[in-house]
């Protein structure tokens, strides 16, 4: 029989800040996380965040409505500082009084006073120590710690979860929230030893039922083995991907000594659409992180959560005894 610790109270400087029960957030995830998964998530106690990074500014505006409509709960959007309109998308944000916005891959300065003068929560994600001071001096409420293990994008120091946590911790005043690797109760509590106070979780959330992932991407994710995604084009724009045609062929490229402008013109536009949106397991491209490997099911996200709140406990019950 399932223990019943689920319900409950949860407070920590992560679940205040955001006005959530629980201290999980679901990253922003290109092509995956639409309204429908950051509803869901938000709904399910924690926090959802639309993945702003694939949408134009019209289409971004329309996943606020519908998410909107489809919790009452905070949620918030995630901006990749990447794309040629995030101006636009920064001005819908405050347009539309978003309580929290996660800024990604870029210069925590840009826009933090501006959305703070608003009133909105900002968050910057790192996988450096060196971005986290920055993003800490631009005044963020908190900051993502990701690990190397992560999926999508990557730090170019490929510094792993376990070792950013505590380098962070240990030299910024604000709250720490983990993410690379995590999609269990018992790997967000090992992030909690560190002294996260919370947890930003991606890959696991590709595979539930609310992801606007491709079916075959899904599958994928829950057929990946140990091993099966590798840290690519280190020097362009480092990124980890699950094996695949597409994925083999830029290794080879790699391996050759292909140049920056021959990897990019490879890549092209809208490979990351193909695969994980449209479903080609062949030409596409497929960001998943390494914890891949421990996801078997494609389950709703009411039920990830739970399961991650309960291993939470009983992992804090088990190692109690020690
Ligand atoms: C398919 C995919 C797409 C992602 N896209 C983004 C993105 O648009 N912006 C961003 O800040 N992080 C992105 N990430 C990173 C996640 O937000 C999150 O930090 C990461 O997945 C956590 O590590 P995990 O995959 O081991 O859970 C992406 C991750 C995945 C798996």
């Amino acid at each position: 029989m399932k223990p019943a610790y689920f319900f409950f109270m949860f407070q920590n400087s992560i679940t205040q800040l955001f006005g959530i029960q629980y201290p999980i957030i679901q990253g922003g995830m290109i092509w995956c996380s639409g309204w429908e998964l950051a509803s869901a998530v938000s709904n399910a106690g924690g926090l959802g965040l639309i993945g702003a990074g694939s949408m134009r500014p019209e289409v971004l505006k329309e996943h606020i409505q519908k998410c909107r409509a489809n919790t009452s709960k905070p949620f918030g959007v995630n901006i990749p500082l990447l794309y040629p309109y995030s101006d636009e998308q920064i001005q819908m944000l405050i347009d539309e009084k978003i309580p929290v916005v996660f800024t990604s891959a870029g210069n925590p300065a840009k826009y933090t006073k501006l959305l703070k003068s608003y009133g909105i929560k900002v968050v910057h994600v790192t996988a450096n120590l060196k971005f986290a001071l920055k993003a800490q001096e631009a005044g963020v409420d908190a900051v993502v710690a990701e690990g190397f293990e992560a999926g999508g994008h990557n730090g170019r120091e490929e510094t792993t979860t376990l070792v950013l946590i505590p380098e962070i911790v240990n030299a910024v005043k604000i709250p720490v929230i983990a993410a690379g690797g995590i999609a269990t109760g018992a790997a967000m509590m090992a992030a909690f030893a560190l002294g996260a106070q919370g947890v930003q979780v991606g890959s696991r959330f590709v595979a539930s039922v609310e992801s606007s992932a491709h079916q075959s991407f899904k599958d994928a994710v829950v057929k990946a083995k140990a091993g099966d995604t590798m840290l690519r084009m280190r020097q362009l724009v480092p990124v980890r991907l699950l094996e695949n045609p597409f994925d083999a062929a830029i290794a080879s490229m790699e391996k050759a000594g292909a140049s920056d402008t021959q990897l990019a013109d490879f890549l092209g536009k809208g490979r990351a659409r193909l695969g994980m949106f449209e479903g080609d397991m062949e030409e596409g491209e497929l960001e998943i992180g390494q914890v891949s490997s421990l996801i078997d099911q494609i389950k709703p996200v009411s039920e990830i959560i739970e399961e991650m709140m309960n291993e939470f406990e009983v992992t804090k019950n088990r190692i109690s005894k020690f």
